[in-house]
This record gives C-alpha cells, sequence and structure tokens, in this order.
C-alpha cells in the first residue's frame, strides 16, 4: 500500500450553512469552496481549505448534508444529531492497485469505484476492516488537473 496524503475529513452536519460560520467564526478558516450537490450520492458538499506549506492549502475540510430524506447520511445523523466526523481521505497514486490491495488483505469495499466530489475516482473501505474508521481512497489528481471551485 502506498499511502498518500490526507486530503480531506469528511464532516457530516444538519446545516452546511451553520458549519461554515463555525468554522469561519471559531476556527478562524477563510478559504470556503462553492457547496454543490451531489445527487447521485444524495449530498450536498462543502470543502474548507486549511493553510498548507509554501501558500498551498493542506488538508480539506468536507462538510456533508444531507439533500433529502433518503440521503445515506440521515442514519449518521440520527445518531449524531449535531452532526460529527464521517470518514478520513487519504490519497494513493493508482486507484485501481490500492483496490487490489485491500481487496487482497480481505477487507470489504463499499461499492464500486466511482468519481468524487474532486472529479477523481474513489472508493470507501468499510470502518469494521479499518479500526473503526470510514476511510475513502482517492486517486492524487494528476498535474494541473487540480481541482478548485
Ligand atoms: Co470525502
Amino acid at each position: 500500500m502506498k499511502l498518500g496524503r490526507l486530503n480531506h475529513i469528511g464532516i457530516a452536519t444538519p446545516s452546511i450553512a451553520d458549519s461554515i460560520a463555525h468554522y469561519r467564526d471559531a476556527m478562524g478558516a477563510t478559504k470556503f469552496h462553492t457547496p454543490f450537490d451531489m445527487p447521485e450520492q444524495g449530498v450536498k458538499v462543502c470543502f474548507i481549505d486549511t493553510p498548507g506549506q509554501n501558500g498551498t492549502f493542506g488538508t480539506q475540510i468536507e462538510l456533508i448534508e444531507p439533500l433529502d430524506g433518503n440521503s445515506p447520511i440521515n442514519g449518521f445523523l440520527d445518531k449524531n444529531p449535531l452532526g460529527g466526523q464521517h470518514h478520513v481521505c487519504f490519497e494513493v497514486p493508482d486507484i485501481a492497485e490500492a483496490r487490489a490491495e485491500f481487496e487482497g488483505q480481505g477487507k470489504r469495499i463499499l461499492g464500486p469505484t466511482r468519481i468524487g466530489a474532486h472529479g477523481t475516482p474513489i472508493f470507501f473501505v468499510h470502518p469494521k476492516d479499518m479500526q473503526g474508521v470510514l476511510t475513502e481512497i482517492m486517486e492524487t489528481p494528476k498535474e494541473g488537473q487540480h481541482w478548485s471551485n
């Protein structure tokens, strides 16, 4: 396994607007991307940048709000009404290779490899096989393909 950068931490929230206010006012965040809907995942998403080295941005916060009553994160919010940490996302250089390695380790992968919120291929690994942490694996964006919004 070739572990890459911690790309983002996914945080479920009942209100992206309230969470943006929190990260701005209590945490001092200054770089907010435009929220967008991912209807095929049943969620609205908003990325917040944390500062990185040399003027770049570092690990992002991914705010996730349910789009409707059928959203897969409604169950999480039922158990955690304030919202909370939902998943972590690590980059890997080659998504197919990483998937094959996890499968070889007998870990349960949730669904097919698909295009994630950054426009690059992702998959999720079951928290019960990942020390209790729902883990998203994402292929590192190619040079010049870096996602922005
Ligand atoms: Co994510």
